[in-house]
């Protein structure tokens, strides 16, 4: 009978310590990436100029590799924030006749889907199921 109420009481202890030791976890790496807390776009050049297009490779994303936590060092309100592709925008053309990158829509995605969206149009990053 003390078993389970230990068991119990110990899975408390957990749940309450997780979100502060993911907090400081989140601090400490998003430091460690250099990230200074200015709102500033990521800058790669036009990803689609590379090996596989948006689809991730090892050789273009080794500091990312195998990774499923993107936020920790890729901050949402810095990403698709500028068309660097070479498209128009869809906002200036009509998307039915042309390719065209539509950013707000990718953010909508994001917002909705979350980390797990990203592999939708950068593929799986090398992260085994
Ligand atoms: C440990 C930090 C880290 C994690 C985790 C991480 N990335 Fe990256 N990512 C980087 C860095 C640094 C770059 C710049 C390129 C390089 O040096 O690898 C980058 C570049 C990119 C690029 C641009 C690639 C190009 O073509 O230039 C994309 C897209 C990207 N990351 C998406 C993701 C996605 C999606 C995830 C999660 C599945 C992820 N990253 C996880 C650090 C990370
Ligand atoms: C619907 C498709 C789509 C989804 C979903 C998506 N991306 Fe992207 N991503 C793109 C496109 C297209 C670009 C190139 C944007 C540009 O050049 O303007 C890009 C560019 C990037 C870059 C390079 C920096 C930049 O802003 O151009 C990073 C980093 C990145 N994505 C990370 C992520 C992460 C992390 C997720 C998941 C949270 C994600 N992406 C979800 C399509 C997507």
């Amino acid at each position: 009978m003390t078993g389970r109420i230990n068991a119990s009481l110990q899975r408390r202890r957990h749940a309450a310590t997780g979100p502060l030791v993911f907090a400081l976890l989140w601090t400490l790496l998003l430091a460690g990436c250099g990230n200074n807390g200015s709102e500033e776009s990521d800058d790669y050049g036009d990803i689609l100029n590379s090996p596989a297009g948006l689809v991730l490779v090892e050789e273009e994303h080794t500091a990312g590799w195998g990774r499923p936590d993107c936020f920790l060092c890729h901050e949402i309100r810095n990403m698709h924030v500028v068309n660097r592709t070479g498209l128009p925008n869809c906002d200036d053309v009509d998307p039915a006749l042309e390719t065209c990158l539509d950013l707000g829509e990718i953010q909508s995605i994001i917002r909705n889907g979350g980390e797990q969206s990203c592999s939708l149009c950068h593929g799986d990053n090398g992260v085994q199921p």
